[in-house]
C-alpha cells in the first residue's frame, strides 16, 4: 500500500516494530480505511446467537463499530486495541456504550483473558501484521476462546491492485492454523467481495 499509511507501516516493519505504526497513524488524525460508519458487512451478515449476557471479546477493535454491534446482540463485550488513541476514539464515538474498551496488546494480553470468552471476533487484524509475527498473533486470538465458545475470523484472502501490504492477505495455511490447542474448525469459506480492494474474503468459525 502506498501513501502515508503504507510508508508508516513500512518504516516500522523495517525498524523491527511491526505493531508500532498504529498509534501514530490514529494520533495523526488521518482517516484510516477501516473507519467506516457501520459494523463490518461480513460481521452483519453472520448470524450471531443472542448473547444473553455471555462474554465477547473484540480483537483490534479500532473505533469500535464491530464491538457495538456485538454488544447490541446482548453480549457483555470487551474490546481492545494496542492504540490508546483508537480506544479514546471508540469511547468518544459511543458515550453511552456498554462495551468495556481497553488498551491491550494482542501479543501480550492480560492473563485473565485466557479461555474467558464465549465469543471472540478477529476481523481484519492479522492481515495488518507482517508474516513473521502472525503465528504468535493467531495463537493469542485462539487462547481467548472459552470451552464451548466460538471464534469468528474474518479476513482478506486476496487483494486487487498494489500487492504491497498492508493488508497482507491470509493464506489457507494461516486460516487452518487457528485450529490448534483444542480449537477445531466448524466452517471455512472463501467468498468474492467484488466491491472491495480485498476482493476475496475468508470467514472461519471455530470452537473449543
Ligand atoms: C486493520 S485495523 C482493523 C480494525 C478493526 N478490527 C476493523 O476490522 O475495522 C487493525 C487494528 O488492530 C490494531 N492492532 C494492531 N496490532 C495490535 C496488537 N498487537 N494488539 C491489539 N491491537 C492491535 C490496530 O491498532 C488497528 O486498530
Amino acid at each position: 500500500m502506498t501513501g502515508f499509511l503504507g510508508r508508516l507501516a513500512a518504516d516500522h516493519v523495517r525498524a523491527g516494530d511491526p505493531t508500532g505504526w498504529f498509534e501514530p497513524l490514529y494520533a495523526s488524525g488521518a482517516t484510516v480505511p477501516w473507519d467506516v460508519p457501520q459494523a463490518s458487512a461480513h460481521l452483519r451478515a453472520h448470524p450471531l446467537p443472542p448473547g444473553d449476557g455471555r462474554r465477547a471479546l473484540v480483537v483490534g477493535c479500532g473505533p469500535g463499530r464491530d464491538a457495538e454491534h456485538i454488544a447490541a446482540a446482548g453480549y457483555a463485550t470487551t474490546a481492545f486495541d494496542i492504540s490508546p488513541t483508537a480506544i479514546d476514539l471508540a469511547r468518544s464515538r459511543h458515550p453511552s456504550t456498554a462495551v468495556d474498551y481497553v488498551v491491550a496488546d494482542l501479543l501480550a494480553p492480560p492473563p485473565e483473558w485466557h479461555q474467558a470468552f464465549d465469543l471472540v471476533l478477529e476481523s481484519n487484524n492479522i492481515q495488518a501484521l507482517p508474516r513473521p509475527i502472525r503465528a504468535a498473533a493467531i495463537a493469542a486470538v485462539g487462547s481467548f476462546v472459552a470451552p464451548g465458545g466460538t471464534l469468528l475470523v474474518l479476513a482478506a484472502a486476496s487483494v486487487t491492485g498494489d500487492p504491497e501490504g498492508p493488508p497482507w492477505p491470509l493464506t489457507s495455511a494461516e486460516m487452518a492454523s487457528f485450529a490448534v490447542d483444542g480449537l477445531r474448525l466448524l466452517s471455512l469459506t472463501q467468498t468474492a467481495a467484488p466491491d472491495s480492494r480485498l476482493n476475496t474474503r475468508w470467514k472461519a468459525t471455530l470452537t473449543r
